[in-house]
This record gives C-alpha cells, structure tokens and sequence, in this order.
C-alpha cells in the first residue's frame, strides 16, 4: 500500500471539520475516499466532490473502497461501527471518547485485540498541544518534584439551551450516556490522567440539569486521591459565564498554572517538604523564581493525529495516540458522574459492569422529551483551544 484510502462515517461538525482537511490535501499519503452518514443531506455535497457516499456505515465498510475509517458519530455508535470495521479488516480511528462508557470500551478493546496488524487510534489531539508538551516534560523532568495537588477548573464551556435541542442525542442517557463530563470535559480529563496518572479514588458531585433543560450533568465539582496521597478537584460547567479555565499542578519543586494562554512556572529553589524538615525557623520559605514558559500556538492537532494514523498504516511508526489510550478519560468521566450518583467515595479501576447497569437505569427511566431544533451553524472550531 502507498496511500490509504479513508472513509470518514458522521459528518456533523467534527466529521466535516476532518473532511476539510482531508480535501485539502494536508495529510500526505492519505485521502478522503468515501463518507457515510445516516441523514442524507449530509452526504449530498460529498458526492458531488467526487467522493464515494454511503447512506450508511455498513456499506462503506464492506465497499472495498477504503483501507481505514474514522469514526465520528455520536459515542454509542463508536463501539458498534468501531467493532464492525475491525472484524472487517480496516485501520481503525476512533473519536472521543473512545466509546460512551468502560463496559463498550472494553467490548471494542477486545476486538482491537483480536486484530493487532490494524492500527487502532484515538482522536485526543490536546496530546499534540506545546502548552501541555511542555508541562509533561517539566513533570517527567521531575523538575516539579513529587506532585502533591492538582486543581482544573474549567468552567468556560458555556453552552446555550439552543446548542443542547440542536441534536437528538446530545445531552440524554440514551443518546450520549454523560453530559459535560463525557463530552466537553472529555479531552480535559485525557490530559488530566495523561499528565498526572489515574486517581487511585474520586467523589464526584454532579448536578443534572443545574443550568440547561437536561437530564445528564451540566455543573460538576469532583475530589480525587491519587496513590502517592497528591489529592486534585476537578470543577466544570456549561452553564457558567464568563467561566474560568485554570490548570494548576502543585509539586514539591514548585507549581505551573496555565490560565489565559500564559503558561507560569514558580520553582522552588528546595524541594518544599526537605526545607520544612531542615529549616530552623518557623516562618521561612524556599525562596521561588518565577518563570514564564513559551510556548508555540497549536497547529491543526486533529490533522497532526491523522497524520500520524497514516503514517502507522504505511510505515508502522507508533501512534501519537491508539485507540487503547482512550480508557482513561472514558472511565474518569464514568466514574466521577457514578461516585456523584451513588452518593459514595469510589476506588479505581471503576467496575464497568456496575457503571453500565446504573446508566441502564437511567436510560430505562427516562422521561425527558426531545424537540429538535435546528440552530445557526457557529464556529464549533472555536471550542478547540481549551
Ligand atoms: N476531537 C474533537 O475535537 C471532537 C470535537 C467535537 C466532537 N467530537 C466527537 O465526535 C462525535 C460527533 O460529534 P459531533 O459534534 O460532530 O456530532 P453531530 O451530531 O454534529 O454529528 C454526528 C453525525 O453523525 C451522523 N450519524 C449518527 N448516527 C449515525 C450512524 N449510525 N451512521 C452514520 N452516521 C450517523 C449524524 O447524522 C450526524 O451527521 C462525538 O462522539 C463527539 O464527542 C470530537
């Protein structure tokens, strides 16, 4: 193979976002070879571009018109399309989250198992972003030190009644399976257990419907205990304006906070906990430099992780990002709506099977009805940089 064929399947606002790229030639070695999605219209201007166009996945997967898919439907369908492309023998690329919940995920896992010479990749392109390259190489430089504290709060994901009618299955326990956790915060808590590993233990408290008229999570505040005793909060919101968006991870060396595209390291000349135990006075401190850290503006992230898909298929480079790395922001967002939920502290790993059977629950006694509106096409683009 010199090229790879893809097929993109969900062309709503991500998906059309990957086809403007594709079409722009700006991924070297691969082009956009077929589309497929379930409403009609959507494929219409496709076709008439020349690209081939299914009225269903299915079709396209079993065309012998693509060697690889992406998958940007809703969650639900990422596991069953994701599994259907795979036992057919394509390359594989998942959006976020890999799947609507751990229980899929391991489904779809399995698979992927099964079919180790098929790349598997997930979409997490916040992986790619200078401002939290940098911020993982302070960490695994150790020049933070042991981490002891971390607090994300992003509550900037301002989201009007409007955006909410504006799909079937936004924002309901059928269709999407979370709420701001699952879906906004989902490439947050990607970088969050990327950086800083997973929480050993969390509390959530997740309000349903705190802002919007919706029956999954909108406003969250959640506690988590890492192994090493580092505790972290973790708030988000889509009913907040203005809204903060505030990472900041406390070390032993010092603390980094990025906050208004500014990116600031406060070392300490001592590692804190060795200064209290030598210090002779009670009031002294390590004395700190304060360093703002540079950092280059993103470029297209999403095109950089597809780069690197094709470049797997053809060459066998490793993947920024498979489709396997998708489990811990997927459990993270379970979890901490579940610990909310069941009114309970939860320990990690999360019990998929437990998760599933409450999000049954829900589901079976929803009573929410859903009027689809269609809303003025916004600039979703704007949303990437968080
Ligand atoms: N990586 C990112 O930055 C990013 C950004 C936005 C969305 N996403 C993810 O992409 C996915 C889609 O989000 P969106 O905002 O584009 O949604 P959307 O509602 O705008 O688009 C979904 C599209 O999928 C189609 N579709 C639904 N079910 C289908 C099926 N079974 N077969 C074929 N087509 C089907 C719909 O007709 C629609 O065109 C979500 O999982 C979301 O989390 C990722």
């Amino acid at each position: 193979m010199k090229h790879v064929r893809l097929g993109l399947v969900g062309l709503g606002n991500i998906g059309k976002f990957h086809a403007g790229y594709l079409l722009d030639k700006k991924i070297s070695r691969g082009e956009l070879a077929a589309v497929a999605d379930s409403n009609a219209s959507n494929i219409e201007p496709f076709r008439a571009k020349g690209v081939k166009a299914f009225a269903t996945s299915e079709e396209m997967i079993r065309s012998g018109e693509i060697d690889a898919i992406i998958v940007a439907t809703p969650h639900f369908q990422h596991t069953t399309i994701g599994i259907d492309a795979l036992k057919n023998g394509l390359h594989t690329m998942i959006e976020k989250p890999v799947s609507a919940h751990k229980a899929d995920a391991e489904r779809l896992f399995a698979v992927a198992r099964e079919h180790p010479k098929q790349v598997f990749a997930g979409m997490f392109q916040l992986r790619v972003e200078p401002r939290y390259q940098k911020i993982k190489k302070l960490i695994d430089g150790g020049d933070l030190g042991q981490i002891v504290r971390i607090n994300w709060i992003i509550t900037d994901w301002f989201r009007t009644e409007a955006y909410y009618a504006s799909g079937g299955w936004r924002a309901t326990w059928k269709g999407e399976g979370g709420g701001v956790l699952l879906n906004q915060c989902l490439h947050q808590l990607d970088v969050l257990q990327w950086l800083c590993g997973m929480p050993a233990s969390v509390r959530g408290f997740c309000q349903l419907g705190r802002f919007h008229d919706i029956e999954v999570e909108d406003n969250v505040t959640c506690v988590m205990e890492w192994a090493n005793g580092a505790t972290g909060v973790f708030v988000s919101s889509t009913g907040e304006a203005p809204g903060t968006n505030r990472f900041e991870i406390v070390g032993t060396r010092g603390k980094v906070v990025l906050e208004n595209n500014k990116l600031t390291f406060t070392r300490n000349d001592a590692d804190m906990v060795e200064f209290s135990k030598s210090a002779k006075s009670g009031f002294a401190k390590p004395e700190v430099w304060n360093v703002e850290i540079p950092f280059a503006d993103a470029s297209n992230g999403h095109a950089v992780l597809m780069q690197s898909f094709v470049d797997s298929i053809l060459d066998g480079t490793p993947l920024i990002a498979s489709g396997y790395d998708g489990m811990g922001s997927v459990e993270l967002a379970n979890v901490l709506l579940y610990s909310s939920l069941i009114g309970e502290t939860v320990q990690l790993p999360l019990d998929s099977a437990a998760w599933e059977t409450k999000l049954n629950e829900l589901i079976a006694n929803s009573t929410k009805q859903k009027k689809v509106v269609k809303i003025q096409s916004d600039d979703f683009t704007s949303s990437f940089r968080k």
